[in-house]
């Protein structure tokens, strides 16, 4: 089976976009890591994946005055020139509007640092603290119209302990990351994250489940 060939899309440091990229070094890994593209120059992720030899290229959001959807056209032809099949949001700060999400529908796929539908948007752990909620963790999902929200590929859960702060919480749930976007482009790239309805199914009957990591 030939590779999909897969463009991360960042704004920030890239951490989510290194254990991607580390996961498809593996030649029988199913998406081959063809781009990653930035909507900020400074992106420290930028420096990492042309350290893994990874093309990579930037739409700078702000030389298009505040038009969304001129910008994600100019993000749409880059995609296009490289022939990329699938697209991973990795810490990409944007809201998409439906052109590119339409454009991408049951092919793009973002990482959010909670296990929605719980947390969406920003600040995701303080809040989590603020609630105290006992477990919180990761979620993979397709992207649809709404921010944070579409049918849920894998989750992965971690304990909140009663001396957590945001940062030792975000640092258990940034790990928890790490194992699941690899899993999840995985399964999407291979076929087997079928959506049915509001679900994904990933696995046959007798298959242990691949889609949920838990402490
Ligand atoms: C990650 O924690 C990711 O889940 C989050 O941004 C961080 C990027 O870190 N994404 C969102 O909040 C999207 N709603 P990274 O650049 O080190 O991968």
């Amino acid at each position: 089976m030939s590779r999909k060939r897969t463009a991360i899309l960042i704004s920030g440091r890239g951490t989510n976009m290194g254990a991607l990229i580390s996961a498809a070094m593996d030649p029988s890994y199913p998406a081959e890591i063809a781009l990653v593209l930035s909507n900020r120059p400074d992106a420290k992720g930028l420096e990492r994946a042309q350290d893994f030899g990874i093309p990579t290229a930037v739409v700078d959001h702000r030389d298009f005055s505040g038009d969304r959807q001129a910008f994600e056209k100019a993000v749409n032809d880059v995609l296009k020139e490289l022939k990329i099949e699938l697209v991973a949001l990795a810490g990409f700060m944007r809201i998409l509007t439906p052109y590119l999400v339409n454009s991408w529908n049951g092919r793009m796929i973002n990482i959010h640092p909670a296990l929605l539908p719980a947390f969406k948007g920003l600040a995701t752990h303080e809040r989590a603290l603020e609630e105290g909620v006992k477990l919180h963790g990761a979620t993979v999902h397709y992207v649809s119209a709404e921010m944070d929200d579409g049918p849920i590929i894998i989750q992965g859960a971690v304990p909140v302990l009663d001396e957590d702060t945001p940062d030792t919480l975000a640092a258990r749930v940034l790990e928890v990351e790490h194992k699941i976007y690899p899993k999840a482009l995985e399964l999407v790239a291979c076929g087997k994250a079928k959506v049915k309805g509001s679900r994904v199914c990933c696995g046959g009957q007798d298959e242990a489940p691949t889609d949920l990591i838990w402490p």
